[in-house]
């Protein structure tokens, strides 16, 4: 099985609800750089503080604050990762490559239109960064976490405006990812739509 894995596409593809799968299921270690920033926003630390007004407008944090906060990440990962949000530039492409030779980058492909749905009515967890959606994916109760228990939230960042705003600056900065690993002979692209468990067997596929 290929265990040096890339979840690409853009916000609201499914790349956190698939992570989340694929790390319960093949014990895979996942690094999400939203939640790792999101976590430094919370405690307010000076990476939180820097990040939190590019993910407040729906922008990329800086390639050099992203690629110094992964750099010892990266290489700690050894043979098996599953990378949720990273890269999402080629410079940052790039600084990855110099460190681990990726077994496959999974292209997850959704439309516009059904990303602001999802992420508009997205509530995720604190805690344990588990996502639900209040039609697709409801939690056993309302508004809590199944797994930990924790009151949900919706993110800063999934209002209509900022969502079409990322949804741009995905376009621009890091849809040409997909070239830059079909290029490499690295991409699989999965259809992101329908079932989540339909989906989930569909990239399954693509780590044999
Ligand atoms: P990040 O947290 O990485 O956000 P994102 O890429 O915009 O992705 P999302 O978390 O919004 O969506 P997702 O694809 O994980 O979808 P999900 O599974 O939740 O980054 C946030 C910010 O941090 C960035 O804007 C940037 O500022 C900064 N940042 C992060 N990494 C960076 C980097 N490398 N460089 C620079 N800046 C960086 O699903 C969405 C919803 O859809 C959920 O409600 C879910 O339940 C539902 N859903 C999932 N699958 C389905 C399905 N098949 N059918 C119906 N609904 C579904």
């Amino acid at each position: 099985m290929k265990t040096k894995i890339i979840l690409l596409g853009p916000p609201g593809c499914g790349k956190g609800t698939q992570a989340e799968l694929l790390g319960d299921r093949l014990g895979l270690v996942r690094l999400s750089t939203g939640d790792m920033l999101r976590e430094a926003v919370r405690k307010d630390t000076p990476l939180g503080k820097e990040a939190k007004k590019y993910m407040d407008a729906g922008a990329l944090v800086p390639n050099d604050v992203i690629i110094g906060m992964m750099k010892e990440k990266i290489h700690d990962l050894g043979g098996a990762f599953l990378l949720d949000g990273f890269p999402r530039t080629v410079e940052q492409a790039d600084a990855l490559g110099k460190e681990v030779d990726v077994d496959v980058a999974i292209n997850i492909d959704v439309e516009d239109e059904e990303l602001v749905k999802r992420l508009t009515n997205r509530r995720s967890c604190p805690e344990c960064n588990s996502v639900y959606h209040l039609a697709n994916k409801q939690p056993k109760v309302v508004g809590i976490c199944d797994k930990c228990g924790c009151q949900l939230y919706q993110r800063d960042d999934d209002t209509e405006k900022t969502v079409r705003n990322r949804l741009e600056v995905y376009r621009e900065n890091t849809y040409p990812l997909i070239e830059y690993y079909r290029e490499r002979g690295r991409l699989a692209t999965v259809k992101g739509v329908g079932d989540i468990e339909y989906i989930y067997t569909q990239i399954s596929e693509a780590l044999k």
